[in-house]
């Protein structure tokens, strides 16, 4: 039996790639997407969510708009990151099908109180929908299988400030809520996503294959991949969401730990900073269990396995 996923997320280029990758995998029943704002807006981000489904063949799952503003903090988008479409280069058809009536929030609730213990979650943009879900409807909480979360840097600089990734610093209140709520997550942080680096060659094999959804991918990588490198002097893009995703159903992609981890939410030069309390001075039990290793070259392998067969298939 496939394990059923709900996947919560703000495509993004790298979020395009793992609902691919999601749809390409065979162990996972991708049954519902709910976007949050983030790398573009949440109107964008529903619009790219829709199109990158049409595009593999899988208009029946469902697609629910979610917040447009994180709970606290100011807006912040990442337009040189993911292009102003969020999308990079790439230009897909706009989609024929609308998201459906139903908030995200109302969404998340409505499924995972449908099937207590089923779902997989992978949140793998900022964790807004999740957490105003939890405050809305708490006894989703222990419905929850498990909570995959990409996001968080613990000994990894940060992706946004010199101390924290995007998705934690975009909206940290959310993740203090969602950290301390008591679900079964796993953290995959920057210690593990940037080992993950998908490189030009990598990109030219896809290409042999003549398929829109490759052509896809290599448009929005081109993008990203220029992102990196003159930001970050990195040769290729880091597929930090793809990463989290295979988690569900790879789970030895990766080790682990169990810490206590947090959020700073005090603002300042820290605001959104992820820490482990690696030598228990707060004596708080452990509330996530970390990825803090990853198989690199057996990851990027599968993921690029997975995305030919797709391609093939289609
Ligand atoms: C995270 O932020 C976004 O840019 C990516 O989609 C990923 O979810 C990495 O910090
Ligand atoms: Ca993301």
């Amino acid at each position: 039996m496939p394990k059923r996923l709900l996947l919560d997320t703000d495509p993004g280029i790298d979020d395009s790639l793992a609902i691919l990758l999601a749809l390409a995998s065979p162990e996972l029943s991708l049954e519902g997407i709910s976007v949050v704002h983030g790398n573009c807006s949440v109107e964008q981000a529903v619009t790219n969510a829709l199109a990158v489904l049409e595009l593999a063949g899988a208009s029946h799952i469902p697609v629910a708009r979610g917040c447009e503003l994180p709970l606290v903090q100011p807006s912040l988008l990442a337009p040189e990151t993911h292009g102003q479409s969020g999308l990079g280069y790439a230009k897909l058809p706009p989609p024929q099908r609308q998201p459906i009536r139903q908030h995200a929030v109302d969404f998340l609730i409505e499924k995972l109180l449908a099937a207590p213990g089923e779902y997989t979650v992978a949140a793998i943009g900022p964790l807004t929908n999740l957490a105003l879900a939890m405050r809305k409807e708490p006894r989703i909480i222990p419905a929850i299988r498990e909570l995959v979360i990409m996001g968080g840097a613990i000994r990894h600089p940060g992706n946004t400030t010199p101390l924290a990734e995007f998705n934690t610093y975009v909206d940290p209140h959310a993740a203090h809520i969602v950290f301390h709520a008591g679900a079964p997550i796993t953290l995959v942080p920057l210690d593990v996503t940037y080992q993950c680096i998908l490189t030009p060659a990598d990109v030219a094999r896809l290409l042999q294959i003549d398929s829109p959804l490759v052509r896809f991918i290599a448009e929005a990588t081109r993008f990203y991949m220029e992102f990196h490198d003159s930001y970050q002097g990195i040769e290729g893009c880091v597929i930090n969401d793809p990463l989290a995703l295979a988690l569900t159903f790879a789970p030895a992609l990766c080790e682990y730990e169990e810490y206590f981890v947090d959020v700073d939410i005090q603002g300042g030069v820290s605001m959104g900073k992820t820490f482990a309390d690696f030598y228990h001075m707060t004596e708080k039990p452990a509330n996530m269990r970390v990825a803090l290793n990853v198989h690199t070259r057996e990851f990027i392998t599968l993921f690029l396995e997975r995305i030919e067969r797709l391609a093939r298939e289609l």
